[in-house]
């Protein structure tokens, strides 16, 4: 045991130097990404604003029970979209610009700072955080309107 337990502590730290070497370089961050990008329509509490941008809080969560959906949240910012969509019972057509020029790690952390933070309560149980795989797998196919609309459609 006396040998044991300092082993332990040691692995432990190689660990934990390990996971701090390894963390991608400028490794994004989910509330610097939003309040720097999408807070400006959205708001910063993802309350959305009337006429402009409709809500992020509280209406997610759910999508992400469905392959559609959690191929639709990475799809929308990719791509952008305009046009008409319902939320919550109010029509927005605005635009929702493309943010194709941010990382797959930097769409992925926002994604999920939205996600976890503003849709908590509606998230499945089993949910996994959006990998920045995923993004760059959304993002080869770059996804039409008739896209995002169809996978909107089928995730809820
Ligand atoms: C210029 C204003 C604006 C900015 C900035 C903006 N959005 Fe949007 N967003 C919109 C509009 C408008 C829509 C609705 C699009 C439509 O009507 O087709 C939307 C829709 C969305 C939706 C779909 C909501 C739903 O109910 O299906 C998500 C998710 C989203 N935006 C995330 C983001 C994220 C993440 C950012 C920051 C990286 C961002 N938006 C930045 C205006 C904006």
């Amino acid at each position: 045991m006396s040998v044991t337990f300092p082993l332990r502590q040691a692995r432990l730290l190689a660990l934990a130097l390990l996971a701090a070497v390894t963390a991608p370089a400028g490794a994004a961050d989910g509330k610097a990404v939003y309040d720097a990008h999408c807070a400006a329509c959205h708001q910063p509490d993802g309350t959305g604003a009337l006429g402009l941008a409709p809500p992020l809080a509280g209406t997610l969560g759910k999508r992400m029970a469905f392959p559609e959906g959690r191929k639709y949240l990475p799809g929308i910012v990719v791509s952008g979209l305009a046009g008409r969509m319902e939320s919550k019972g109010v029509v927005y057509e605005g635009i929702m610009p493309s943010w194709q020029q941010l990382s797959d790690a930097e769409l992925a952390t926002v994604l999920n700072h939205v996600l976890t933070h503003f849709n908590a309560a509606e998230l499945p149980a089993d949910f996994k955080v959006i990998e920045a795989d995923e993004v760059a797998a959304v993002r080869v196919r770059k996804p039409t309107s008739k896209d995002l609309r169809a996978w909107r459609a089928a995730s809820h």
